[in-house]
């Protein structure tokens, strides 16, 4: 926890919140996983100190892969030694990649069956946002699921604080939302133990 604080404070632009994500909502966001029969390639995105990669490890059998994407080393380091070394201790079929880097340059091969990604949209750019989930869904084969969280009520509450650049931010996510919806199948489901509660966004790809 003071690991995530600390890093919030020196990086609130990437980070995007001052806590990790509850365990509540960790479940959420990978129920599919735990519900799959036969093998599985997850990406997690945005690990940060592992809020969600606890619930992803927990979801991983036989021969499963498990690649996962954050840009802090400071945080990339906390997963290795806290997190990644002894489940690879203990369960060595199982093959895990940490890419101390950006989604948008990270070098993957695509055919995930799940993506987890908890990256702070808001706090991004409408464009960066945009490159990011185009890269995400090409990375996933069709029919695979991308899970990512947004706090709820946000745009609501920002909208009439934040000034015209702001307005037009949020104008920009939800267009890139409407876009999502358009293509594929979305559906949301609220996360009330959380701070800030937070809806769980699945989205299955479709071709
Ligand atoms: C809101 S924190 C989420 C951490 C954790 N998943 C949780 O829910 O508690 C967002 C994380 O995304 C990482 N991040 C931000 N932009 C990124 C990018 N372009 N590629 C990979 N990781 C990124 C940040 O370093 C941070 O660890």
């Amino acid at each position: 926890m003071l690991k995530f604080v600390h890093q919030a404070i020196r990086n609130i632009r990437t980070t995007g919140s001052v806590v990790p994500s509850s365990p509540m909502l960790a479940k959420e966001m990978t129920r599919s996983l735990r519900g799959h029969r036969g093998e599985k390639r997850v990406l997690e995105v945005g690990a940060g100190t592992g809020a969600f990669t606890s619930a992803v490890l927990l979801a991983l059998r036989g021969h499963d892969q498990l690649d996962i994407v954050e840009m802090n080393p400071a945080f990339c380091e906390h997963l290795e030694v806290r997190l990644l070394q002894a489940f690879r201790r203990r369960h060595p079929a199982i093959k895990i990649q940490l890419h101390a880097q950006p989604i948008e340059r990270a070098q993957l091969v695509g055919g995930y069956d799940f993506v987890v990604c908890g990256l702070p949209f808001n706090n991004f750019p409408p464009a960066l946002t945009d490159v990011i989930f185009k890269r995400m869904l090409s990375l996933m084969r069709d029919g695979a699921e991308l899970t990512y969280f947004e706090y709820a009520g946000l745009g609501a509450i920002r909208s009439p604080f934040v000034g015209s650049a702001g307005r037009e931010r949020i104008r920009g996510h939800q267009a890139i939302k409407h876009a999502t919806a358009r293509d594929h199948r979305v559906t949301r489901h609220l996360v009330l133990a959380n701070f800030p509660p937070a809806h769980a966004v699945r989205i299955v790809k479709r071709r």
